[in-house]
């Protein structure tokens, strides 16, 4: 019997993580700014909106919510009157999936709020979408108060977080995400590793606004093409020797996601005493400097030297932050727009990508070597076309069958 038991158990070592997609594949997700409020300049997209856009069908979408929920006026319609995200801004008509970023008010959130979200990715998972759970991300950095920088207290929040979520929704798939170290001060990310029993993916946060020499950025400039890969390898001038790729990644064989990226475009410079708004010189001009920016994540070099690195997803909002108005949307302006949707182009002829497949069209279409997939209980396991994850429930299934024989 233990001899089974130790067979299956390595069975499983080798098989993909939940949700991770099929070999050499990345998948594109996106971050909109569904809201209404026009003060914000980037409201009103949707799920529907961007994948008529870019002429993919864009794999995961990612909204947030509080823990416990929180009710913001000024995030309706992207967010109900509880708090918790609106499904119905997801209206592309696809399986791609939700990755739910969630904000902890505290770390001593109680056992029924916790319960409630567990229900609720179930409910959304029963629906027909695969869940990431983004929990308490950038946790490194000091602008969470409610829960950064307290790293004992944080592991066991999540822990307790992962064990009811995934007694309840065993499909969930849990995503670690500290904010990648530019000039600022971050902590190290070591002190909040969770443990790899307790994490799905691993990711940072990512952005270009600058080198990070010329902090506070005040200037419209390329990003070099390998600013991506120094950040996530740690390496100077761009980022602290703190290798993200190889601590997390590689260490414990987890995939990898840059769990929110873009570019920052300068538009304006703001005086909070005056509130005068004076215009920026576009520098290299905008589409120019998305280009550079997203080709420093999509070119050979990333893929070769980053195997478990899976996903990706572009954070699409116009933001005011340190007196600059930033318009990190990469596909909004037309010229931008042509530009980041070529070079996603040029990746889907490569066949990195991994788009979404739509909704109707999912059971017409599905290969026989598919359909293993799209049985009742593997299908809200794997809509992203993962065999192998259909496998590990399976197997999984008969180590369980053998412990409780054991037993
Ligand atoms: C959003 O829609 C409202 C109502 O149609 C409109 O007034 C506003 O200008 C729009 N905002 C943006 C950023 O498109
Ligand atoms: C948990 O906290 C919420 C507030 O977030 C409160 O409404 C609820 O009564 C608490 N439940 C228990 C069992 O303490
Ligand atoms: C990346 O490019 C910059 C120049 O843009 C250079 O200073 C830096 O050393 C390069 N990093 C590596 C790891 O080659």
């Amino acid at each position: 019997m233990r001899f089974v038991l130790a067979v299956a158990a390595s069975a499983l070592c080798v098989l993909a993580a939940k949700l991770e997609p099929a070999d050499g594949k990345v998948v594109f997700g996106v971050w909109f700014d569904g809201t209404a409020d026009t003060s914000i300049y980037s409201g009103n997209d949707t799920a529907a909106k961007v994948n008529d856009r870019l002429g993919f069908n864009v794999g995961s979408f990612q909204m947030w919510q509080s823990l416990p929920l929180e009710h913001k006026p000024e995030m309706a319609p992207l967010q109900n009157d509880d708090g918790s995200i609106n499904m119905d801004m997801l209206n592309e008509g696809t399986d791609a999936s939700l990755f739910l970023t969630v904000y902890p008010k505290s770390l001593a959130v109680n056992d029924s709020d916790i319960l409630a979200l567990a229900n609720q990715c179930a409910d959304i998972i029963k629906s027909g979408r695969n869940v990431f759970l983004r929990l308490a991300p950038e946790m490194n950095g000091d602008w969470f108060p409610a829960y950064s920088r307290q790293p004992a207290q944080y592991i066991a929040f999540w822990q307790k977080v992962h064990g009811v979520v995934t007694g309840v929704a065993p499909q969930v798939a849990f995503v670690w995400g500290p904010n990648y170290h530019g000039p600022s001060t971050q902590d190290t990310y070591d002190p909040y590793w969770p443990g790899a029993d307790y994490v799905d993916w691993v990711g940072i946060s990512l952005y270009w606004k600058g080198f990070a020499r010329d902090w506070p950025w005040a200037v419209n400039n390329l990003s070099p093409i390998n600013y991506t890969s120094d950040i996530i390898s740690g390496v100077l001038p761009e980022a602290a020797e703190d290798n993200f790729y190889a601590k997390f990644a590689e260490k414990y064989n987890k995939p990898f996601v840059i769990c929110e990226t873009a570019a920052g475009f300068i538009m304006s410079s703001y005086n909070p005493t005056t509130k005068v708004v004076s215009p920026v010189s576009p520098g290299p001009g905008r589409a120019e400097l998305q280009l550079s920016f997203w080709k420093s994540i999509f070119n050979d070099d990333v893929l070769r030297k980053y195997p478990r690195f899976k996903m990706v997803f572009a954070f699409e909002m116009y933001k005011r932050e340190d007196n600059m108005d930033r318009d990190f949307r990469a596909t909004t302006d037309p010229e931008s727009l042509k530009a980041i949707s070529g070079l996603l182009e040029t990746m889907d002829k490569k066949g990195v990508m991994a788009w979404a497949k739509s909704s109707a069209a999912t059971s017409a279409t599905s290969s026989a070597a598919d359909q293993v997939t799209t049985t009742k209980a593997v299908a809200s396991v794997s809509p992203t076309a993962s065999k192998s994850s259909g496998f590990k429930v399976q197997i999984a299934g008969i180590v369980g069958l053998v412990v409780s024989l054991l037993l």
